[in-house]
């Protein structure tokens, strides 16, 4: 099945109706693997599949053309949700070059056998001319892997952007104007915070350079092709890409008894006798790795709560914490509470990591033993509003 993008240009893609989870990424709503197929007087490929699922492009291409009538395999980005497919299908395309820069092409080659493979390499700002449509190559490194590129065409105002702007959004629809706008946003928000947040700096990079092309389509690698809202996304990308903290609290936090819980709770209330704060509450054994990184991607302030279990902080804690290390989130102002039976060790480890991240601890944490007596509850509350003047403060 293809769907037209504009003349010239179709989708050749394949729908993943069914994957809940892309290598830990929560995938609710599916995903897409975005192929396209530029007809010309020559004829390209933009991008793959993951290679389960290359039959099904083929059998795309072929509604449109001949194999053998292909005279390019574009790969923008060599992880293996794109091209994976890739051993499978070059060789089905008897007289196509694959066209992408060195530093894909040496991945590529690290993937699987490559030495049978025509390449044609680019650089930066090169182009090929198809016809009347020319492919520009924009290299975009770390957006979000080294080799990673856009592809535009200038003819067409077309922007082959691989993973930027993508959402994970399985969908009989194709386009941005066929799907309510907030479901596309949450999945696009959900999709930066948990792929491409860390590289911020490279991201404002590729918006700036893409901000004097002339650009009415972008089709990127997964979700939904953007025509109509093309502001609302772009605009999206540069405040994400600023990593700017909201005035907002997230507090996060695992529990074996309640214990915790309820310490969590009274911060929580705390919290939300400061007006003009939001705040998101967190149970991190009922949300996932992808929901929480979501929530502390825009959060100023971020409380870790957790009962002690072999003198450590509960294993989805601990998972917690090492994902929200390496996503490093713009969080400045944190607090440890917990409880503990005979022996402590979860605040206490914490509180060390709260080094390792430099999140700045409002005050000391906040323990209890079996469960939170009405002084303890207290100052739980007295903490929530200590975060929140934090989260308001700046
Ligand atoms: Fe959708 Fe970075 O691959």
């Amino acid at each position: 099945m293809h769907t037209s993008v504009c003349p010239q240009v179709d989708w050749v893609g394949y729908v993943d109706w069914n994957i809940r989870d892309f290598h830990s990424y929560k995938t609710e709503r599916g995903a897409t693997y975005n192929a396209y197929l530029v007809r010309d007087e020559k004829i390209a490929l933009i991008d793959s599949v993951k290679k389960p699922f290359a039959a099904y492009l083929l059998a795309n291409v072929r509604e449109l053309v001949e194999l053998e009538k292909v005279d390019y395999i574009v790969c923008n980005h060599a992880e293996q949700d794109h091209a994976g497919a890739l051993s499978v299908i070059v060789p089905q395309f008897p007289n196509a070059k694959v066209v992408c820069n060195a530093r894909c092409r040496e991945i590529l080659s690290g993937y699987c056998d490559t030495s049978a493979w025509n390449f044609h390499i680019v650089n930066n700002g090169d182009t090929l001319s198809l016809g009347q449509n020319t492919l520009t190559f924009i290299n975009t490194p770390m957006v979000h892997w080294p080799e990673s590129m856009f592809t535009y065409v200038p003819e067409k105002k077309l922007l082959f952007s691989m993973d930027g702007f993508g959402q994970h959004l399985s969908s009989s629809e194709r386009f941005d104007d066929e799907i309510p706008l907030e479901t596309i946003m949450e999945e696009a928000k959900i999709y930066y915070a948990n792929i491409v947040y860390p590289y911020g700096r490279q991201v404002a990079q590729v918006l700036e350079a893409a901000a004097g092309l002339p650009i009415e389509i972008i089709a990127p690698s997964h979700g939904v092709i953007w025509r109509t809202h093309i502001p609302t996304i772009i605009d999206a990308y540069k405040r994400w890409s600023a990593r700017t903290a909201e005035k907002k609290v997230v507090i996060l936090y695992d529990t074996m008894w309640e214990s915790t819980e309820i310490m969590a709770n009274a911060i929580y209330d705390g919290v939300l006798s400061v007006p003009g704060v939001s705040c998101e509450l967190h149970h991190v054994r009922k949300s996932s790795l992808t929901q929480i990184a979501t929530a502390v991607m825009d959060a100023r302030c971020c409380a870790l709560g957790s009962a002690t279990l072999n003198t450590l902080p509960m294993p989805t804690m601990a998972a917690v914490m090492n994902y929200i290390q390496g996503l490093r989130p713009p969080v400045k102002y944190t607090l440890a509470f917990g409880s503990h039976g005979w022996g402590r060790g979860a605040v206490e480890e914490m509180t060390s990591w709260f080094e390792k991240v430099q999140w700045d601890a409002v005050q000391e944490p906040i323990r209890c033993k079996w469960r939170p007596d009405e002084e303890t509850l207290a100052k739980c509350h007295t903490a929530g509003v200590l975060l929140a003047e934090k989260a308001h403060g700046e």
